[in-house]
């Protein structure tokens, strides 16, 4: 099958850091397609640049969050839900240009975050819903669905952090076949979400819980990670731009 793997970005210093990392990981999947959404008006040169020179597959597409839900400066980050007009915008796009002879496999891989190339092998035997677990997220070491290995079901999940939600689990703790994605055309997220529900909210839409396909090894291994970078810290460059003089005038960083 074809990985489609939707990833929101935004403009910040460290972003080409990310995306390099990303790309060079996903350089060594088989049948990968980078579905790319920038969160501004317009397409930036960076990133167009970026994404035709990375050698990749890929689609480019952009949305703007509605400036009611952007993070102020000061707010935290848990706020507001991140990546929403992003990731619908990659799955209206789906829905226009597939069909479900396309036999593929749909996956929201942030950009902050670390991929086992392991992952994207076991994404390749999902039938409706792949799950497993996640490293360094919901205040834990690792959240996972918990597997029982007789039946090879899903009969709970481990997650402290708001676990009355009916799928307590990360954005990159599940992918999603393309046919269920077609089917469940007005599944859609939303910035009316509670923080933390996004993932709950979109898999209610499409999913029953009897229906998740523990990978991973029955959900024993770890292959993916909640990684956050941290801001860059630009004191001096802010000195520098004040006196006009900033470091990346003729250079991007
Ligand atoms: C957690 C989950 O891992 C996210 O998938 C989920 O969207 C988020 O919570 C949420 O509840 O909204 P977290 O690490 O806090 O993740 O979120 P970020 O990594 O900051 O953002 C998720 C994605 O949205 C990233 O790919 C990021 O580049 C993008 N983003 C973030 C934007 O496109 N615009 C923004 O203003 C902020
Ligand atoms: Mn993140």
């Amino acid at each position: 099958p074809t990985i489609f793997a939707i990833t929101p970005t935004f403009a910040r210093p460290v972003q080409k850091a990310e995306l390099t990392r990303l790309a060079q990981t996903f350089l060594h999947i088989p049948n990968f397609y980078w579905i790319v959404v920038e969160d501004a008006i317009n397409k930036t040169e960076l990133v167009t640049n970026f994404l035709h020179e990375s050698g990749l597959i890929y689609k480019h597409l952009n949305d703007v969050t509605p400036r009611t839900f952007k993070l102020g400066k000061n707010d935290p980050n848990w706020k507001k839900p991140r990546g929403v007009a992003q990731r619908n915008k990659a799955l209206k796009w789906l829905r226009e240009n597939y069909n479900s002879s396309q036999n593929a496999v749909v996956y929201f891989a942030d950009d902050d975050n670390t991929y086992s190339l392991k992952l994207f092998k076991e994404m390749e035997r999902i039938k409706v819903i792949g799950v497993w677990p996640v490293g360094l997220v919901g205040g834990l070491m690792v959240e996972r669905p918990i597997c029982d290995a007789s039946t090879m079901k899903v009969t709970g999940f481990n997650a402290v952090w708001q676990p009355e939600r009916k799928f307590p689990m990360d954005m990159a703790g599940f992918a999603i076949n393309l046919r269920v994605i077609l089917e469940k055309k007005d599944a859609w997220f939303s910035y009316e979400s509670k923080n933390g529900y996004q993932e709950t909210e979109i898999l209610e839409q499409m999913v029953t819980r009897d229906q998740l396909e523990p990978l991973a090894d029955c959900c024993t291994k770890v292959y993916v990670w909640h990684t956050r970078t941290e801001p860059s810290h630009l004191k001096e460059e802010n000195l520098l731009i004040k006196k006009g003089r900033k470091s990346n005038v003729d250079i991007e960083v």
